[in-house]
């Protein structure tokens, strides 16, 4: 072999080496920013607070307490599907700080990480002294989101409580510490950060996002409206006995929640006006991110069918209305064909002669049938379900009326 020859082959060897690496190195999709790298520092909270458990502060705050327990919030470490999907990626570090954040729900103190990604955390040689596994299994709770340097945050500041009070920058800022995951790394190319929420919003307002992620831009956080729409109003007392407040009901419903999910859909059913074809029309009216939003796995199917006189399905449009990330060798966006707010789509599908019915259904996806398969998930509630059904008799062909038997 000449030495050029042997360079050649060297050359290509290399280069299906590092294929080959990046195609099983081990990867977390996102960033590891400031905003989620650290614990939450508990071990100055004042002594009213007791174990912190949400069941302490819900001696006081009742109401609160009950509507939390209800919620994604209370699983986000017990939820099931987490901990099948956490093994399955071989248990990083990193997740614990958005499913259990406080530095009491994790086994070992957790003093910063050597990478990133978020792959190499250093922790503490020894056990964590305050670990309450209790703790951990109520996920985010109540001083999650609440407790910062001792003190209680709260919309109000100056409430008479037997804990100290402070007044949260804005009650967004509390969602943007989980809510946002950035992607800006040199083998990504996503045009929205991980799920991206807050991104999202932003994309939804300039109408639509072109080119790579950055580190994300948060629009004013009043402007985010995650509270207002995930939280909604309730006049109440914080405490038996307290005085009547503005409180905002500590529900959060999403994914989880066919209703919260229906609420964001307006779909419309009709047959254009010559007859000739079915028209189904979906717009986004009820979020101010996409819709799905969340973790890329959630998504929407549509069908839209022309039935003829026994039921038989003629002919039909499907569409999957998905979020598509090429995860290997290098992360890419190949296409987001979810729905944006303001900007509805239309399906028409023509309407074959012997077509007497047509129907439409949309459904609601928390994840893709073959991942959970994959990862071994075995729900106990179904992974899909229906957020919009119609039906539609067309008028009948050539103008008689048919008269009753
Ligand atoms: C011993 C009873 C008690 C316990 C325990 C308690 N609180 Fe309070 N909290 C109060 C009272 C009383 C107020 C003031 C109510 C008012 O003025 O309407 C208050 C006020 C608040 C406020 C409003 C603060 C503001 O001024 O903006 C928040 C938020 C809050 N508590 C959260 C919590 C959380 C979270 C926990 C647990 C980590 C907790 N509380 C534990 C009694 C308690
Ligand atoms: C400490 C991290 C953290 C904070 C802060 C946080 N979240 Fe979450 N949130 C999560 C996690 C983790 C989940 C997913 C839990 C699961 O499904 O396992 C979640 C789930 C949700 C869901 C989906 C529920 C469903 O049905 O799937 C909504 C909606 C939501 N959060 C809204 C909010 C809002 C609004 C705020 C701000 C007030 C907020 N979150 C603050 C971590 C957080
Ligand atoms: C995911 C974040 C999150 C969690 C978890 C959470 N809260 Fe809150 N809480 C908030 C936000 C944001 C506000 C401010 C809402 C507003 O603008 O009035 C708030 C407000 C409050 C208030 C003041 C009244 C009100 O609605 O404004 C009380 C009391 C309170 N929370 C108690 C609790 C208790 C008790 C728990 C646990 C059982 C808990 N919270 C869990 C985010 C959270
Ligand atoms: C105009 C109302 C509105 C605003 C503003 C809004 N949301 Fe939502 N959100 C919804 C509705 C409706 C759904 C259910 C449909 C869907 O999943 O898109 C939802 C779903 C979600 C989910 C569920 C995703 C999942 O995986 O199950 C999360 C998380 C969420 N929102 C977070 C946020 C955060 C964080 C903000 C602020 C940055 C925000 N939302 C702002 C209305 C809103
Ligand atoms: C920056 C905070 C953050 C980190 C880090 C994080 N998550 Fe989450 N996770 C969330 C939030 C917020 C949600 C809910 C909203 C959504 O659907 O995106 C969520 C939802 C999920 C869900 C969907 C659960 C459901 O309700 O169906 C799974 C599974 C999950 N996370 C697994 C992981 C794993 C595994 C890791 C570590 C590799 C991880 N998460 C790291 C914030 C985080």
């Amino acid at each position: 072999m000449t030495r050029r020859r042997l360079a050649g082959w060297g050359f290509l060897a290399l280069l299906a080496g590092v294929l080959a690496w990046l195609m099983v190195r081990p990867m977390t999709f996102f960033v590891v920013s400031d905003r989620f790298a650290q614990t939450v520092d508990t071990r100055s909270a004042p002594a009213v607070l007791g174990d912190l458990r949400a069941e302490t502060c819900g001696a006081c705050h009742r109401a609160f307490h009950e509507e939390w327990r209800t919620t994604m919030h209370s699983r986000a470490w017990t939820d099931p599907y987490f901990q099948v999907d956490w093994a399955f990626e071989d248990r990083p570090w990193i997740c614990r700080n958005c499913h259990t954040p406080l530095d009491r729900q994790q086994p070992r103190r957790l003093l910063g990480f050597r990478d990133r990604q978020g792959l190499q955390p250093v922790l503490a040689p020894d056990p964590n002294p305050d670990f309450d596994p209790g703790l951990q299994h109520e996920g985010v709770t109540c001083a999650a989101c609440h407790l910062r340097e001792g003190a209680v945050l709260g919309p109000y500041g100056d409430s008479a409580a037997p804990h100290p009070v402070r007044r949260m920058e804005h009650p967004n800022q509390v969602c943007v510490r989980c809510h946002v995951v950035d992607g800006e790394r040199w083998d990504t190319f996503l045009r929205l950060p991980p799920c991206g929420t807050v991104t999202e919003i932003r994309a939804g307002r300039e109408g639509g996002l072109r080119g790579r992620s950055g580190e994300t831009v948060l629009p004013s956080l009043a402007e985010l409206g995650c509270v207002a729409c995930h939280m909604p109003l309730a006049e109440r007392p914080l405490v038996a006995g307290g005085p009547v407040r503005r409180t905002r009901r500590h529900l959060w419903r999403g994914g989880h929640d066919p209703a919260m999910v229906k609420r964001a859909l307006t779909a419309r059913l009709a047959v254009d006006r010559d007859g000739r074809a079915a028209v189904l029309t979906l717009a986004n009216t009820g979020t101010a991110h996409y819709l799905p939003t969340g973790t890329p796995d959630r998504h929407l199917t549509v069908v839209l069918r022309a039935l003829d006189g026994r039921g038989r399905v003629l002919d039909e449009v499907r569409d999957k209305l998905i979020r598509r990330i090429l995860w290997r060798p290098v992360i890419v966006d190949l296409w987001d064909t979810r729905l944006p707010p303001g900007r509805p789509r239309t399906y028409r599908l023509p309407l074959p002669p012997a077509a007497v019915t047509v129907e439409a259904v949309v459904r609601y996806h928390l994840l893709e049938e073959s991942r959970r398969r994959r990862i071994g998930y075995e729900p106990e509630a179904p992974i899909a379900y229906e957020i919009y059904r119609a039906r539609t008799d067309l008028p009948a062909a050539g103008g008689g009326e048919g008269g009753e038997p």
